[in-house]
């Protein structure tokens, strides 16, 4: 059967929730939107694409999902313009990221076609639910888990592929302080840490509580091997800004390919802003705080957006950064918002329309 938003069907709820929401107060990823979008891969083949109403999962404790954590996810958004069209921003790229976590995973690809035509679907069924106020959008998460049954150590016969949504505000209140970390590891060489598993985030709280409770909100990882080189944080990679030149490290089978990352490198390069895609020792960042070249710290995510750091521990020290009056983190939020939210020209063709 072909899979387009005229074929998938949809079971609408009979109760919404959508007067209960408070929009002016979002928090990220807290309420769920009434409908999400479910399909299962049974005997070898993807099937039964449906919009249901949002709700409980029947699910056997024998589900591999509990066992072995084979699962991947994703994480997009939707934006809605002053005219109420609704937009996803390089929706493709997640598609594709999907489909490599999930060949890392063991986990069958899902196709294109399912995946693009169950997120419109869903978009159009639950557009309602798109916040309009500044800085809100609806948060999307595509995730892939092994439904199937067995305490034997080996991939599932069977997934389930869910899109949930989330109206959000920001991911984080104000301004963020890192940790570099010296004594955990995100990931390995060889490892998973370039895909979007569960697991990768779950390693990650431990770490990350330990820094909280020494005031700070997120990890930055170093690589594991000499924990020398900056690598990325917990849920977003990492900008660096030393004189004029943007900094970020390369990616990896350990960092996490960013969509916002890649775009905000082509935003840059056309901006005329310098970039270098290279290892970056903490050494070289702690020197350029001493010597007042280090001006900014952001980090970059679909949740995170653009995220001003504002100091960074390393081995009992914080260092806090400047506040430059041409920042290139609010004038990049600025420029990639505008695009997201269609409030600019899009010249790198990376709106994506999803048409009421
Ligand atoms: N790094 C990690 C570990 C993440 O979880 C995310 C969020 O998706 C990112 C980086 C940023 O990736 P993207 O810009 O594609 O959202
Ligand atoms: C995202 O930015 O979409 C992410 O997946 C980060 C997440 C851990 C909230």
């Amino acid at each position: 059967m072909e899979f387009t938003t005229k074929t998938i069907p949809v079971e609408k709820t009979s109760a919404s929730r959508l007067a209960q929401v408070d929009f002016n107060n979002l928090s990220f990823g807290g309420v769920f939107t009434d409908h999400m979008f479910i399909c299962e891969y049974k005997n070898g083949a993807w099937q039964d694409a449906r919009v249901i109403p949002y709700g409980p999962l029947s699910l056997e404790p024998a589900a591999k999902v509990f066992h072995y954590g084979q699962e991947v996810f994703e994480g997009m958004k939707a934006y809605k313009d002053a005219e109420g069209k609704i937009w996803l921003f390089r929706p493709l790229e997640n598609q594709r990221r999907l489909n490599r976590s999930a060949a890392r995973l063991a986990i069958p690809e899902v196709p294109e076609a399912i995946f693009m035509e169950g997120l419109k679907t869903l978009l159009q069924v639950d557009s309602d639910w798109i916040p309009t106020q500044a800085g809100s959008s609806l948060y999307i998460r595509p995730f892939i888990f092994a439904s199937g049954t067995g305490f034997h150590a080996s991939p599932s016969d069977a997934y389930t592929f869910i899109i949930a949504c989330a109206p959000s505000g920001a991911y984080f209140s104000g301004e963020v302080s890192v940790r570099i970390e010296e004594t955990y590891s995100r990931a390995a060489n060889g490892g998973v840490g370039y895909a979007k598993a569960g697991g990768n985030y779950a390693g990650q709280f431990y770490p990350t509580k330990l820094a909280q409770e020494a005031g700070f909100q997120q990890v930055v990882w170093t690589d594991d091997h000499t924990h020398e080189y900056i690598e990325e944080a917990g849920a977003m990679n990492i900008f660096i800004r030393i004189g004029d030149t943007l900094l970020t490290s390369p990616t990896s089978d350990r960092i996490l390919d960013g969509i916002t990352r890649k775009s905000i490198l082509t935003l840059a390069e056309a901006e005329g802003i310098p970039t270098e895609v290279r290892k970056i020792k903490v050494s070289e960042l702690v020197e350029a705080s001493r010597q007042g070249t280090l001006l900014e710290m952001f980090g970059a995510g679909t949740a995170a957006v653009v995220s001003p750091i504002s100091s960074f521990g390393y081995r009992d020290q914080v260092y806090t950064l400047p506040k430059p009056e041409k920042s290139y983190a609010a004038y990049i939020k600025e420029r990639i918002t505008d695009i997201q939210y269609n409030r600019a020209e899009d010249p790198f063709g990376w709106r994506y329309p999803v048409g009421n």
